[in-house]
């Protein structure tokens, strides 16, 4: 047992998918795991292993936000002994280059948080993704015929942000979306020697005001957790020391 998560050792995979929303957690468990048992229900923020073709997968959800992504994270990746981490997540597009229901790839995340600058004195730490799954995601999602674009996210502690120029002055120098938990969940997994990736799903698009409905959520959502399974389960099988 870690603090917030009651799994005993053993019990979370070294894969491990985390949605923002731990009822798109107990969903995704759901849906597409075999013999999916939850190991956590501390706070809600529910947790699952299971199998996706033989592969063994967790579900955790992480909270909105980066102090609370920080925290299940950190849990997985210290007390856990958790190998890989793909977020699978929803973004605000702020570029023309993205579309409504796209999928982003994230190789970067920029962010306004102090949590980089409060580690690392005076340097701005760069976080990104795993070369990897950043790689096999790409290849899945091309031979899948989705619509995704590899690009950096902007990771703001902000949902309702007073200073949208700030967030277009990011898309100037290519950011394609914002989102809440990128920033940290990277420099996690750097700082632990694991792998990590967010995919997302733009869920609403900041320059034109459009927004998905829920039923168009769902669908592309599903699109994406299949995505991300697959990558994990190559990734897996590329590295079974893992
Ligand atoms: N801002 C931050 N996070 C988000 C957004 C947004 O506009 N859309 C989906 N997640």
């Amino acid at each position: 047992m870690s603090i917030h998560l009651a799994a005993q050792p053993g019990e979370i995979a070294p894969h491990v998918l985390m949605p923002g929303d731990p009822l798109r957690a107990q969903w995704i468990a759901e849906t597409f795991l075999e013999d999916a048992r939850q190991y956590n229900t501390v706070r809600n923020m529910f947790g699952y292993t299971g199998t996706y073709q033989g592969v063994p997968v967790s579900v955790q959800g992480s909270g909105m936000g980066q102090p609370s992504m920080s925290i299940y994270a950190t849990e997985l990746l210290k007390d856990y002994g958790v190998k890989t981490i793909i977020r699978v997540g929803t973004c605000g597009a702020i570029s023309h280059q993205v579309k409504l229901r796209d999928v982003i790839i994230a190789n970067t995340a920029s962010t306004d948080s102090a949590i980089n600058r409060l580690q690392f004195h005076g340097i701005d730490f760069a976080p990104g993704a795993d070369f990897n799954l950043m790689r096999y995601a790409a290849d899945n999602a091309e031979s899948r015929g989705l619509n995704a674009k590899v690009g950096g996210l902007f990771s703001s502690d902000l949902f309702y942000n007073g200073r949208p120029e700030l967030a277009m002055q990011l898309a100037d120098y290519g950011v394609l979306a914002i989102e809440m938990e990128t920033s940290v969940l990277y420099t996690l997994a750097l700082k632990y020697g694991a792998q990590a990736l967010t995919v997302a799903t733009v869920s609403d698009h900041i320059l034109t005001e459009e927004a998905t409905s829920a039923q168009e959520r769902q669908q592309t959502f599903s699109a994406m957790v299949e995505l991300a399974l697959e990558t994990v389960k190559q990734n897996a099988e590329a590295q079974p020391s893992h």
